[in-house]
């Protein structure tokens, strides 16, 4: 199927909470071309969702008439009646999620595709009391996901291989760059990197080898700086995979293994020192260096994606 004809096919999208995330998502598929229904049952945000993904619209200087792509609704069944793909991107709680797929079962079209965003909640479970559950699978966007190009596609064990193929198809072609992750296991791919990397860094600041600012700068001024152009895989194929070895034989006996979270965080979390929200975690943040941080960021992912943008065809 080429794009045109996946685009008429898969036209009617419904995003299920327009959230952080979910008005992201709506956006990007309307961006795409779709036309997207989102629901959303709060109405304290569903009144400020026009504001939200005008402030897109700005962000990347598009065309505003794509915004009457876009529809709220605050009732779910209205909202996803016509569609052929669900995006449920509801609070992060399986009993919530549960029902939400039991009254989408009830609701839509044999064939729509039902996906979660879940980060933490396998498919498998939110999907367990359906009839269909070949057609659930695991949609996992980066926040923000508007300016990540990254999706997880999770395969659960139920989930049918023309499910996967119609999804990773449909987010191709709306700009992201989709994955196949084949097993829907915790963390997925993505964020058991990001948490291996992790435990490590609180276990050497913990241990005084260095402080959390310096380890920052190891992080971003170092390896970082190759990250983006240079995954792991073939970085090693690049060093070449013997003295990865030899490397691993040396170190990974000695890298933490401590069993679940470091009593490092488990003493931080119990102090109140949760980071920039109090003030203080691994590093104290004035509100004004707490700003500048998420500035950076913004800048950089807004930046990136811009650049994203004028390559791609
Ligand atoms: N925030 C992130 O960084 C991030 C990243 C990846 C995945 N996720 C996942 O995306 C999902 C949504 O997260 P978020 O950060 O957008 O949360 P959010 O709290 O910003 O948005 C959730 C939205 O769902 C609405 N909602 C409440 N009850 C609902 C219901 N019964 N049905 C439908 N909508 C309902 C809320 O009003 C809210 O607008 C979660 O599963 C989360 O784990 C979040």
């Amino acid at each position: 199927m080429n794009a045109q004809e996946l685009q008429k096919v898969h036209k009617q999208i419904a995003v299920v909470g327009g959230g952080l995330m979910g008005h992201g998502i709506a956006y990007l598929l309307a961006a795409a071309g779709h036309d997207v229904n989102i629901f959303e049952p709060e109405p304290g945000s569903r009144a400020s969702l026009p504001r939200r993904l005008q402030a897109l619209v700005e962000l990347f200087d598009d065309d505003p008439g794509l915004l009457r792509r876009i529809h709220v609704h605050g009732q779910l069944a209205a909202a996803v009646l016509e569609a052929a793909f669900v995006f449920e991107a509801a609070p992060e709680r399986l009993p919530l999620k549960r029902q939400l797929f039991a009254e989408l079962e009830a609701a839509v079209a044999q064939n729509t595709i039902l996906a979660s965003n879940s980060s933490a909640i396998p498919s498998t479970e939110i999907g367990r009391h359906l009839k269909h559950r070949e057609r659930v699978i695991g949609t996992h966007f980066w926040n923000p996901p508007h300016l990540v190009p990254l999706v997880e596609v999770i395969q659960n064990e139920k989930t049918s291989d023309e499910v996967v193929k119609a999804t990773m198809a449909l987010l191709r072609n709306a700009g992201k760059t989709p994955v196949h992750v084949r097993r829907d296991i915790p963390g997925f791919v993505g964020n058991r990197l990001q948490h291996a990397m992790k435990r490590e860094a609180i276990a050497l600041v913990a241990a005084g080898v260095c402080d959390a600012e310096t380890l920052d700068t190891v992080v971003k001024e170092g390896f970082g700086t190759r990250l983006a152009v240079l995954g792991p895989m073939e970085q090693s194929d690049l060093v070449g995979l013997d003295l990865t070895l030899e490397i691993a034989e040396v170190l990974y006996a000695d890298l933490d293994h401590t069993a679940g979270p470091h009593p490092f965080l488990r003493d931080k979390v119990k102090a109140g020192r949760l980071g920039m929200k109090t003030g203080e975690g691994f590093r104290t943040w004035t509100a004004e260096e707490a700003a500048a941080v998420r500035a950076r960021l913004s800048n950089s992912l807004v930046a990136q994606a811009k650049a994203r943008k004028k390559v791609l065809p």
